[in-house]
This record gives C-alpha cells, structure tokens and sequence, in this order.
C-alpha cells in the first residue's frame, strides 16, 4: 500500500489529502507544512472524519521532512496563492524558490518518487521540480487540465441542465488564459457539444473557462480549492489503481506537438510509474495556432524562471 505526501497544508493541500483519504486507496498521507501545528491539525481532523466516512488510511502533519521517507508519490501544493487582481504568473519569484526548495528536501528522504505539482504558475513551477528533483520525465508533472476541463465541463451541465457526469472534454496548453479548451474534442454522452450549443455561446464558455481560476479568486480573494485538491487526488488515484487513465495533464514535451524543453498540458495515460504515455491529437490549424501561443507565453515566463 502506497504512502503519499502532501506539501503545503493550506486550502489546496489539506483539500488532496482529505479526498484522497476518502478513497481510501492508500495507507498513510502526511501532510507536511512549515506551519507544524496547521499540519498536524487538519490531518488529525481529517482522521476524526475517518469513523464516520469509513476510510483506513492514516493521516499525520509535519514540518519535518524525515516523516515524508519512503514516499510513493508527492503532491506539491506548496506557495502562495493569488489574490484578486494577481495572475498567476505573477508569484513566480516567491513560489520558484519555494517549490525547488520543497522538492530537494522530499528528494533527501525518498529515492525515486512520483511528484505531482499543483503550486503556480504551474507549468512552470513543474518545470522548476523536476530541474530540482532530477527525475525522469514520467515521473514529475502537472495538475491542470483536469482541474480546467472539469470547469469547462461544470459550466457546459450548467448551460445544458444535464448531469456534469456525461460531459466529456479536453484541453490543451497552459494553465493561465492562454489555456485551450478544444470543443471538437468535447461531447455530451457521446454527442458532439456542437450539435448542442451553438457556436457563439460554446466561445462564451470557453472563455469563461480560461478565466475559470480568476473569477474564483474575485468573489473569494483567494484562489480556488475543493476542484484543485479533488483534480489532484484524482490523479494520484489513477497511479495508485494503475487506472492507465487518459487526462490532460502539465507534462515534459520531447518533440510532440513540435515542442520541446517544455512543459505543458497535453493528454496523457496515467497510470503505475506515471505518465505511460504522451497523446498527440490531429489538430487543426486553429487549433495549433491556439497550442503555439499558448507554448509561447509559457515559454516567456519559463525564461523568467531560467533568469532568475
Ligand atoms: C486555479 C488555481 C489552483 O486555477 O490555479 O484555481
């Protein structure tokens, strides 16, 4: 049985731990924070909800790095968050030092695990771990698609009046306004999304959507949690069960999709060990258009990082 580390016991991070114990899927979580006592107490409160929710795995809170040995998998939730009027390109100096320092010190204590980050800017920030960790490309990656196309989804069961369950969508590129939600790519059991929503208004959602984090962040001052924590557990979900799950996911480009030396989201097959393999799509010109601007704007604030 797996034992997973979560770091950073804010919203987010207390969030992945809590609804990845409800799976109860694995053994143990620790989650680990600077802040020792918020650790240790919203794990403990998580246990408490143990007997009433029917889950076995344990829960603990840290801020000492030795309790994180052996991990089998790492979610890096660690920074800070947006606030209104902030993207989140804007906390890369604070979250960069942040996130290589956390991700040397889990690589002290566990020799080869699988690192999900979800700290931002994202696709950058998981560039930044795996630069720190070392790890081989399946192992370090992103969560962002799945948190954007789940979005994308809640707005289009809005739209329609039908259960969030039956739409099916993906997404590509980064996790900021550049994002690209694909409607050729989107469907409602089974139903293309076009022949449902007429085109001017799928691009009102759309664009809804790629402002999906922002507008969270206006109405609650601080950025979102119960979607990002459930996105991230989903993920850890499918390499604990070895699902071979197919999600958009920030993820390290050789060459697909004519890009390199990147991170970014793509689709993926997620499953023991990580990432199994990187989907390509057919895309079509518009489409590639809207994947290059959006490689570029991660690209610009990558060298941001590079030159820091
Ligand atoms: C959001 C943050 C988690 O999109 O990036 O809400």
């Amino acid at each position: 049985m797996s034992k997973v580390t979560v770091v950073g016991a804010g919203n987010v991070g207390a969030t992945v731990a809590n609804v990845l114990a409800h799976k109860d899927i694995v053994r143990e979580v620790v989650l680990l924070d600077i802040k020792g006592d918020m650790a240790r107490g919203k794990s403990l409160d998580s246990f408490q909800q143990a007997p009433i929710d029917y889950y076995s795995t344990r829960l603990t809170g840290s801020e000492d790095y030795r309790e994180t040995a052996n991990s089998d998998i790492v979610v890096i939730t660690a920074g800070i968050p947006r606030k209104p009027g902030m993207s989140r390109d804007d906390l890369i100096s604070t979250n960069a030092n942040i996130v290589k320092s956390v991700t040397k010190s889990i690589m002290e204590h566990s020799e080869e695990p699988i690192i999900i980050v979800v700290s931002n800017p994202l696709d950058v920030m998981t560039y930044a771990a795996q630069e720190a960790s070392g790890l081989s490309d399946e192992k370090v990656f992103g969560m962002a698609g799945i948190l954007d196309t789940a979005r994308y989804r809640a707005f289009l069961a809005m739209e329609l009046n039908v259960s969030p369950k039956d739409i099916q969508a993906m997404l590509l590129g980064g996790h900021g306004d550049t994002m690209v939600p694909l409607p050729r790519y989107t469907s409602v059991a089974g139903i293309p999304i076009t022949e449902l929503v007429e085109s001017s208004r799928l691009d009102e959602i759309v664009e809804r959507t790629k402002k999906g984090g922002g507008e969270l962040v206006k109405l609650m001052g601080t950025s979102a949690w119960y979607a990002p924590g459930a996105a991230a557990a989903q993920m850890v979900a499918a390499i604990v069960r070895d699902e071979d799950r197919i999600f958009p996911c920030c993820a390290k480009l050789n060459g697909e999709y004519g890009l390199s030396d990147i991170f970014l989201g793509i689709p993926v097959k997620l499953g023991k060990g990580g990432i199994k393999e990187v989907l390509e799509l057919k895309l079509e010109k518009d489409e590639k258009d809207l994947l290059k601007e959006s490689a570029e704007h991660v690209r610009a604030v990558i060298d941001v990082y590079k030159n820091m």
